[in-house]
């Protein structure tokens, strides 16, 4: 069971947060209720304290809850903060790391991850301030569950409204700590794209973000794992919590990978790894003529390489994780590079929609194994990485 601090702010979606307390308890994890002087306005503390049946922290200063110091002692004993609603004041504070009240000091007191259900006015929540504070919160862990979209109490249309109880238990339960299913395990995961220098101002790069193998280093460190990440060059900031080695090119990738694999149980090769660099040239090519021919060779190709060591039985416990970004055939073709690659699995994706894949926050993919396939419907890159390791978790206990 886990321990969940659900921060009520002051507005209107506050009556909401108890069908949330009523989530939590029943998906098995204990609440307790810290509501900000506002959001008393609008819920008695009495029906949190009913249904949580834990004492409702409203002050910092009530008699008789300071011999422990409360929110030091509750910013230890939590396994998530949860805010919902969070209103733009809370999140201001939040960003700025003002602690004028127990919600705002059990923020800055915690070391538990924090997610945030904002609601309010369409015009609140699109304010650069508001949008600027909930980035800068971003840059610090913080997840949020969006607001929706639709008529708001104050009479307006837009976005603002307190997102659905149920998908707000959802997300608290995705970052509440799942089984230590990867314990005393190695994975080694690669990342984002590679650059190939044509000469020493210019590169061939492509658009992979890095988030795929990020939310997939992220969720194997999650279940217990040692993860070591071999990122290239992205402007994504990789999760903390893992250790991460960068690289440029699909070389030093090569070489990154290959040294570590003989240690890890599980090599994700979820890397945009160039298949061909610019021959180099050592000066600035010069502007010259109508056209410029590149000559190009082939980049080592680390997941066959891995495949080969594993055939030859330098590898023997690693198990291969392979991705096709296909326009066509997609899971044709991620059948034929499993094969001609050695791999365990591919993670075959569509490239060619712009709304999943590349360079975009979500994701739907078909996982291709020895024993079939099966497909992943439409979600965020985070959920895709879950189902990915759930696949995966049962090879590994076969190997
Ligand atoms: O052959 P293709 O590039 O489509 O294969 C994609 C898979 O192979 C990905 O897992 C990618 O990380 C990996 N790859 C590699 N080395 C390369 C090219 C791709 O390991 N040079």
């Amino acid at each position: 069971m886990s321990l969940v601090a659900l921060g009520v702010t002051g507005g209107i979606g506050a009556y909401k947060a108890v069908e949330v307390a009523r989530g939590l308890q029943k998906a098995g994890h204990d609440v307790v209720a810290v509501m900000t002087q506002a959001a008393t306005e609008f819920v008695g503390p009495l029906t949190f304290e009913a249904i949580t049946r834990h004492r409702v922290i409203v002050g910092q200063f009530e008699r008789g809850a300071n011999a422990d110091i409360e929110h030091i002692a509750l910013a230890s004993s939590i396994d998530l903060l949860l805010v919902a609603p969070a209103t733009a004041n809370i999140i201001g504070k939040f960003a700025a790391g003002i602690a004028d009240d127990f919600l705002s000091s059990l923020y800055l007191a915690t070391r538990a991850p924090v997610l945030l259900a904002p609601a309010m006015n369409t015009n609140m929540w699109e304010h650069e301030a508001v949008q600027r504070n909930l980035a800068v919160l971003a840059t610090r862990g913080v997840k949020m569950v969006e607001p929706g979209e639709g008529f708001l109490a104050c009479g307006w249309t837009g976005k603002g409204r307190l997102a659905e109880p149920d998908d707000i238990v959802v997300a608290a339960g995705r970052l509440l700590m799942p089984a230590q299913t990867l314990a005393g395990r190695r994975v080694i995961v690669s990342a984002g794209p590679t650059y190939e220098d044509i000469d020493p101002v210019r590169y061939v790069g492509n658009r992979s973000s890095g988030k795929m193998g990020f939310a997939l280093a992220e969720e194997c460190a999650r279940r217990g794992a040692c993860v070591t990440l071999v990122a290239g060059p992205t402007t994504v900031q990789p999760p903390g919590g893992v250790e991460t080695f960068r690289v440029r090119t699909a070389a030093e990738m090569h070489e990154a990978v290959v040294s570590r694999a003989r240690d890890a149980d599980v090599v994700i090769m979820a890397a945009a790894v160039a298949d061909y660099a610019p021959v180099r040239v050592s000066q600035k090519i010069a502007k010259d003529g109508d056209e410029l021919v590149l000559r190009m060779a082939r980049t080592p190709d680390i997941l066959a390489d891995l495949g080969r060591r594993r055939a030859a039985g330098e590898l023997p416990k690693t198990l291969l994780v392979g991705f096709a970004a296909e326009t066509s055939d997609v899971v044709a073709r991620a059948k034929e590079k499993r094969r001609r690659k050695q791999a365990d699995m591919i993670v075959a994706n569509d490239v060619s929609r712009t709304d999943r894949g590349f360079d975009v926050d979500q994701n739907e993919v078909t996982l291709v194994t020895e024993s079939g396939e099966e497909a992943v419907p439409l979600g965020s890159k985070a959920d895709i990485a879950r189902a990915i390791i759930e696949r995966i978790e049962p090879l590994l206990a076969r190997a």
